[in-house]
């Protein structure tokens, strides 16, 4: 009776498989333009270099135990260039941009700056967030089209091997305020989880790792230990992350 059971998960699974494996395969190339080869200032500082899993974003770190703290440069580039912004965020309370504690870069009244907003809404504005953040730099570099968050942060309370990070591009600024970004898959899946731990320590940046840990909506996370995958609105985002990582490594 064994052929009763039907095999639609298993073969709703592989297409997803399939292009797992495909990314992979391209991924040594368009992870050439990223980590290794951006010339971040002072980068004696990040002894760690993870390339994010969308919007073409790395995050360079270095997690300092004793004091809880971390040194972060954040690069990405925003989709029009020097107009734009880039941001990237720490959320304490949800895997989403709701609740997100985000430094957000861009050119303010001329000068490149950073600054912090505590995002609870689709309207951005400046102000404190929930941890302590100073050496804060922020660089654009015409060179290539990133833009650079520097800044050292106190972490905030709990695992610090299990961070929800939130990272963003967006392509212009009205009067000092960051307009809203799209909403394309790749915008939206922009989310995942950052382990500093792991990341101490190790001078070879590790090998980047694939974590859309959501799909691109605000619900809660699936249960741990449970593979998605191929599952339904995760597969669909793969696909879709796929789709623009292939046009955008060909150029399209
Ligand atoms: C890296 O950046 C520094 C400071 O902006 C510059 O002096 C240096 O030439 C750059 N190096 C490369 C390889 O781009
Ligand atoms: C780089 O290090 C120097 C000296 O510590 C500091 O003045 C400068 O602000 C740092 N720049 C960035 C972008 O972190
Ligand atoms: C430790 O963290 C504090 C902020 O809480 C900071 O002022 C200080 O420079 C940090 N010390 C080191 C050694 O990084
Ligand atoms: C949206 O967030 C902004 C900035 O935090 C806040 O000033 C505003 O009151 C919020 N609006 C709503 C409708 O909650
Ligand atoms: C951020 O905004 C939320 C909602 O308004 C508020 O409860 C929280 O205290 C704010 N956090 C900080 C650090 O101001």
């Amino acid at each position: 009776m064994a052929s009763s059971s039907p095999p639609q998960p298993l073969l709703r699974g592989l297409p997803a498989a399939a292009l797992l494996l495909l990314l992979l395969v391209l991924a040594p190339a368009a992870d050439a333009l990223a980590c290794s080869s951006q010339n971040i200032t002072n980068s004696t500082l990040y002894s760690t270099c993870l390339d994010l899993p969308t919007l073409s974003a790395s995050l360079h770190f270095s997690y300092d135990r004793a004091n809880s703290s971390a040194a972060v440069a954040f690069v990405a580039a925003p989709p029009k260039g020097e107009d734009g912004w880039v941001a990237w965020a720490l959320n304490p309370t949800a895997t989403g941009m709701f609740g997100a504690q985000a430094l957000i870069a861009f050119r303010d009244a001329g000068v490149m700056t950073v600054k912090t907003y505590n995002i609870t809404n689709t309207t951005v504005r400046e102000s404190p967030i929930s941890f302590e953040t100073w050496d804060r730099a922020a660089e654009y570099k015409s060179a290539d089209g990133t833009m650079r968050i520097y800044a050292k942060i106190k972490l905030p309370t709990g695992d610090p091997a299990k961070l929800n990070q939130v990272w963003q591009v967006g392509s212009s600024v009205t009067n000092g305020v960051p307009d809203q970004h799209a909403m394309a898959a790749e915008n939206l899946g922009s989310k995942g989880t950052l382990d500093l731990v792991a990341g101490t320590g190790r001078s070879p940046a590790p090998a980047p790792t694939l974590v859309p840990t959501t799909a691109p909506t605000l619900a809660a996370p699936p249960p741990s230990g449970v593979s998605r995958i191929g599952e339904g609105s995760n597969g669909a985002f793969l696909v879709l992350s796929l789709a623009f990582l292939v046009s955008s490594f060909f150029g399209f």
